[in-house]
């Protein structure tokens, strides 16, 4: 071998020694506060289980902010983050405004850890932690979050507008958007599931109550007399922002499998919950998630924790955030 075979054998162990260097880096683990804060998942926890004990509710809103978070630049609390004037946050982009909720938890939790332990725990795995306890106490499984996260700089409300899945959404549209955020079909079947609490505005179905489509006004999917109780608690017209329905009626705080039985009984109250009807192969999936309830909690803890990586911050990258609201000066 001549020297310059040596060499570049060399270098190239020191690339690879190195990029595992910055992947071992870019990875989350669980534990990671064990040191630097040994109290930092129970206290977030403290914090959660005092707003759920009154607003139970609040669990399904933790849920879907950790999943707003996710799919809009990556689980970097970026959803967290408070419009400016010259900026229109995440937050109040139409999906995320009036409807996301339980920033409230988030930040007695963060002022919390500021004063346990200052500049160390992120508003992203804060929201992490949150979302999980959440789930736990609707009586989802127990998982541990792997954190690390780091705090983004950017929220922009067009950026929520053209990533999250709006409720008109079909089975194909579904997929594809899930697809380019490295989630498969299934994982968007089972993170559906999240649908088996809480709740929504009139507006998100009403199109399926009055406008379907030019030949007929009502969706033919949707179970006619369902239909009948929707529509006397949204009239058609109506933009009162302060009515609310569940979304699994049966038990709306209970994170078991009724969603899916919704579904089965045409009792999915968006496009996008009875879309998952249209092909064989996920109308499957949507019976086996209703029967075998133990393996729905089981992928769903899997695909959750997935979503929490999504393009996540690590290392030095981004920041810790010292108030969740406010990009640090
Ligand atoms: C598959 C595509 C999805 C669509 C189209 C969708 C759409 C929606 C809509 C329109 C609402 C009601 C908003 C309102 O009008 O108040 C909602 C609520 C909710 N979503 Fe989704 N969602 C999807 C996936 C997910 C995922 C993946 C999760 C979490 C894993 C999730 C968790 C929730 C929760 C917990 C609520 C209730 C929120 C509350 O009660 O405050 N959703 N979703
Ligand atoms: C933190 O401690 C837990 C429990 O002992 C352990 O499972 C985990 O691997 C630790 N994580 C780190 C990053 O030290
Ligand atoms: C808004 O203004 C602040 C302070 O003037 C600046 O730091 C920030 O970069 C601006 N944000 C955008 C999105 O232009
Ligand atoms: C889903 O919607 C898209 C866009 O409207 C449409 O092109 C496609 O044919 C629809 N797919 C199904 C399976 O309905
Ligand atoms: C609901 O209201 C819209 C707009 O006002 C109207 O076009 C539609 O025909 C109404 N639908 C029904 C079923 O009354
Ligand atoms: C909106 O709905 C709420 C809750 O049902 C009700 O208390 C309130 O009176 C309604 N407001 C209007 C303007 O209809």
């Amino acid at each position: 071998m001549d020297l310059r075979k040596v060499i570049n054998v060399f270098l190239a162990f020191v690339a690879i020694i190195l990029s595992s260097c910055a992947t071992s880096n870019a990875q989350l683990q669980v534990g990671f506060y064990n040191r630097s804060c040994p109290l930092a998942e129970s206290i977030v926890k403290e914090e959660v289980l005092k707003a759920l004990y009154d607003d139970p509710g609040l669990a399904a809103g933790l849920v879907r902010l950790h999943f707003h978070d996710a799919f809009v630049r990556g689980a970097d609390g970026s959803v967290l983050i408070d419009s400016t004037s010259n900026n229109t946050a995440e937050k109040d982009a139409p999906p995320n405004n009036p409807s996301l909720r339980g920033f409230e938890i988030i930040d007695a939790a963060k002022s919390r850890l500021e004063t346990e332990c200052k500049g160390i725990v992120s508003c992203a795995d804060i929201l992490a932690f949150a979302a999980r306890d959440s789930v736990l106490y609707s009586m989802g499984l127990p998982y541990a979050v792997p954190s690390g996260r780091r705090d983004g700089r950017v929220s922009l409300a067009s950026e929520a507008m053209s990533n999250l899945p709006p409720p008109f959404f079909n089975i194909t549209q579904l997929t594809q958007i899930f697809n380019g955020k490295g989630l498969s079909q299934e994982e968007m079947i089972t993170l559906s599931g999240a649908h088996t609490i809480g709740r929504s505005h009139c507006s998100s179905f009403s199109n399926r109550l009055y406008n379907f489509n030019s030949i007929v006004s009502q969706d033919p999917s949707l179970d006619p007399s369902y239909a009948e109780q929707l529509k006397t608690q949204c009239p058609n017209g109506s933009t009162n922002a302060s009515i609310v329905v569940p979304m699994d009626p049966n038990t709306p705080t209970k994170f078991d499998s009724n969603y899916y039985k919704l579904i089965l009984a045409n009792r999915g109250l968006f496009t996008s919950d009875q879309t998952l009807m249209s092909t064989p192969e996920t109308k499957k999936q949507v019976q086996v998630n209703a029967y075998v309830p133990l393996y729905f909690q089981l992928k769903f803890r899997d695909a959750f924790v997935k979503l929490g990586k999504i393009g996540v911050l690590t290392g030095n990258q981004g920041e810790i955030r010292i108030n969740c609201r406010v990009i640090n000066s």
